[in-house]
């Protein structure tokens, strides 16, 4: 996993433009809070956990040149506004906050680039554990049925939505690495096709995958090609409910009816307790231009965009799956049958 979406340097980060993605490989250099509150809101920096490490460090570089009371308290607020439902960028935001309210201005700028440094490496070390347990699942499975395991997937939930290893991925990456055979099909992700990122780190981490339509997933489940699913998550209530990548939910349920184990992966900073259930979780309204343009690249191999479609549309990016639907929950800390999620957090 040579996959580094975030790179702390002294003065900034830099990240990997996710909007270029899989067409051009390119990297940008976030020196401000705006920068950071532009990258997660435009979503050139995408997933749960990476949108709540910018965060952190957006608080960090607004702290560089004012950390005065005022200027922490906008600072929060402005990032606070990104994105709605991935709770980890609200879980970031409150630790920096808790850390950072109770100091001097003078210490404040050294601190905050601390924990957002924390925050950055915690995320690691917890997807690689998660990935640990995760693994594990997969190594019984392969062995018990005497072939390669075939995993689906859904949006990307790789290291690129992290700062490393990824969420749903990671168990996949650390089962690949430890020589155990896993094939993972990918589901496209429309309107914004991360399916296209997941399959784009796959290739490069040399994992076989396949493609897909999100309307083959049914399919395939029946026809007695998918083995197990593993997806990530925005925001799990405290009942199991979980918010992830909208086409989740259906993937679930199909899972169900053919009795096809269905897993979440994500670290603890994903769970919050605060909130009862999935009625209660935020679902981002996006823009239906991203319904009405695929994105590709021309014969030349440059950037494209086509409208196939110009009129009212609705793009609603997560849904939620109820906790009956989920066989467990992957966290640094081990399984969880999803309804004693919170178990997690003691
Ligand atoms: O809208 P995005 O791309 O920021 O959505 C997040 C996701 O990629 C998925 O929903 C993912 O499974 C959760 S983040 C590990």
């Amino acid at each position: 996993m040579n996959l580094a979406p975030l790179v702390p340097h002294d003065d900034h980060i830099e990240v990997i433009d996710q909007t270029r993605l899989p067409f051009v490989l390119a990297t940008l250099a976030l020196r401000t809070l705006e920068d950071c509150a532009q990258g997660i809101e435009t979503m050139q920096v995408r997933g749960a956990p990476l949108i709540g490490a910018t965060a952190a460090f957006g608080v960090a570089l607004a702290m560089a040149g004012d950390a005065g009371d005022a200027a922490l308290e906008a600072a929060l607020a402005r990032l606070a506004r990104t994105r709605p439902t991935a709770v980890n960028l609200h879980w970031a935001l409150a630790r920096m906050a808790s850390r950072l309210r109770p100091l001097a201005a003078s210490t404040r700028a050294a601190a905050a680039w601390a924990e957002a440094r924390a925050i950055h490496d915690e995320d690691i070390a917890a997807n690689h554990a998660l990935g640990e347990h995760g693994a594990r699942l997969i190594a019984e499975r392969a062995a018990t049925l005497g072939r390669p395991l075939r995993v689906m997937t859904h949006c990307n939930a790789g290291a690129l939505a992290t700062c490393g290893w990824g969420t749903a991925l990671a168990p996949v990456y650390v089962a690949h690495a430890a020589g155990i055979a896993v094939e993972v099909w990918v589901s496209e992700t429309r309107p914004r096709n991360q399916g296209l990122l997941t399959a784009w780190e796959l290739g490069r981490a040399g994992v076989p995958h396949a493609l897909i339509a999100d309307n083959a997933a049914g399919h395939l489940m029946r026809q007695g090609e998918v083995d197990l699913v593993i997806t990530g998550a925005d925001r799990i209530a405290a009942n199991g409910d979980t918010a992830n990548k909208v086409g989740t939910y259906l993937k679930a349920l199909a899972a169900r009816e053919h009795q096809v184990p269905f897993y979440i992966a994500a670290p603890t900073s994903t769970i919050d307790a605060t909130c009862p259930d999935g009625a209660a979780i935020p679902i981002e309204a996006r823009s239906a231009a991203e319904v009405q343009v695929v994105h590709g690249v021309d014969g030349a191999g440059k950037p494209a965009q086509v409208t196939i479609f110009a009129g009212r549309c609705a793009n609603p990016a997560f849904d939620v799956t109820p906790a009956a639907l989920i066989s467990g929950i992957f966290t640094e800390r081990g399984l969880y049958p999803s309804t004693h999620i919170t178990e997690a957090l003691a």
